[in-house]
């Protein structure tokens, strides 16, 4: 019997010595998954020990040579890997076992584990040669680890060290007979793909090849009041309004300040002219993108919001209901809006330069429910006036955000699409 190929589930298993950055990929990509509408959750082993057992384990615990030690590790993994498939078991999609599963017979295990329940397997290597990245994550992440609260940081780092000999000491890199996998060298100076199939593996292989884990900001904002902006009707391709145009020359005095002539920022609109004029003053000729361009509101574009509810009631209320699963008739819904941008998100998970963004209120919610991790029902709902810059920078475990306003400051008509 041919198995049907469609809802299948995903247990992916990271692989990798400590303080190679799994944790940071684990929580990345589940962020991703999640918002590309695929429930999707971490089980983390460390966590699991830390809450088990109390966390500040000395190195010696993790020296295979220890077999008590080894054999509580051993239980402690089983019991996340567990909780990963039970959970798998409900209407969850993937589940992302963040542990070391550095040694064959760990792998060999989980692969059986993973078939008994028909569940497909995905290992994902993160190998890293660069001692000056591993000593960088050891410090951004490890010494703040509570497994080293009141320790001092020399004896911190001496004790972290030791852990990791014990780990290399039997660590084994994935071999060709053991299924699906995934291994990045070096972030991405060395990919290898090995029998990875499907569409969720290809969006996997796609995000973490192109993730790079510096800590650099994304500016986001909307074009500056347009024409209809100013009279509360929804798309189109209007011009901007004399105070949109005002909002554009502020932005660009406030870039020209902030980022300095010689900068390499990089100014991304849509294909729509009210982001293009908006960009027209910063001086830098922008990449066009048409996947940047606002929800299309099909048979309501042009309409205000009033009008929606007086001439179409039921599209009116079904869109209030859920707005973000509602299409407009022959529109899109906001969940057609995540899987059209998601190749924006690629580009900027990608990018090491500076990237403004300017585009449009929907658009914008759906990137900014990305890297803030927000729940698909929240997306619709994010707040982003017109003439307001956003600062997001991700960081290992959040995003920061930083918000600057803009003259003219302008009331939109209610929004209650
Ligand atoms: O009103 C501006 C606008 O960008 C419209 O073009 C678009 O339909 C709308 O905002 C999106 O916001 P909402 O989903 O809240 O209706």
């Amino acid at each position: 019997m041919t198995r049907p190929r469609r809802g299948r589930k995903h247990l992916i298993a990271l692989v990798g010595l400590p303080a190679r950055g799994k944790t940071f990929t684990a929580r990345k990509l589940a962020g991703y998954l999640a918002w590309l509408g695929y429930p999707t959750r971490v089980f983390n082993v460390g966590e699991r020990r830390r809450e088990t057992l109390g966390p500040g384990q000395h190195h010696e615990f993790f020296d295979p040579a220890n077999r008590d030690a080894t054999a509580q590790r051993q239980r402690l993994a089983d019991a996340v890997l567990d909780d990963a498939l039970r959970w798998l078991r409900g209407d969850a999609r993937v589940a992302i076992y963040d542990a070391t599963n550095s040694t064959r017979e760990r792998r060999d295990g989980i692969r059986a584990r993973a078939a008994a329940e028909d569940r497909d397997l995905l290992f994902v290597e993160i190998v890293n040669h660069d001692p000056v990245v591993i000593e960088a994550n050891l410090r951004e992440t490890k010494l703040s680890s509570p497994d080293y609260a009141g320790v001092d940081e020399a004896s911190a780092l001496t004790d972290f060290r030791a852990r990791i000999a014990h780990y290399e000491s039997a660590y084994k890199t994935l071999r060709d007979d053991e299924g699906a996998w995934l291994r990045i060298v070096d972030r991405g100076r060395q990919v290898e793909i090995h029998e990875v199939w499907g569409w969720i593996p290809g969006r996997i292989v796609s995000f973490l090849t192109n993730l790079q884990v510096t800590r650099r900001p994304v500016w986001l904002t909307r074009h500056g009041e347009s024409l209809w902006n100013a009279v509360g009707r929804i798309g189109g391709d209007p011009e901007l309004s004399p105070r949109g145009r005002e909002f554009a020359e502020n932005l660009a005095c406030f870039v020209r300040r902030h980022f300095g002539r010689d900068s390499d920022l990089d100014v991304w609109t849509s294909t729509l002219r009210r982001t293009i004029e908006t960009a027209a003053p910063l001086g830098i000729e922008p990449g066009q993108w048409k996947a940047l361009d606002e929800i299309h509101a099909g048979v309501c574009d042009g309409m205000t919001y009033r009008e929606i509810a007086a001439t179409m009631p039921a599209e009116f209320e079904a869109r209030r209901r859920d707005k973000f699963s509602y299409r407009y008739p022959r529109g899109e819904s906001y969940q057609d809006v995540v899987q059209r941008v998601d190749r924006v998100i690629i580009e900027l998970e990608r990018y090491r330069t500076p990237v403004l963004v300017i585009a449009h209120r929907a658009v914008l919610r759906a990137l900014r429910a990305y890297f803030q991790q927000l729940p698909p029902a929240e997306t619709p709902f994010l707040p982003m006036p017109l003439h307001t810059l956003l600062q997001l920078t991700p960081s290992a475990y959040g995003c920061e955000e930083v918000r600057v306003e803009f003259e003219p400051r302008v009331e939109e008509s209610p929004d209650r699409g």
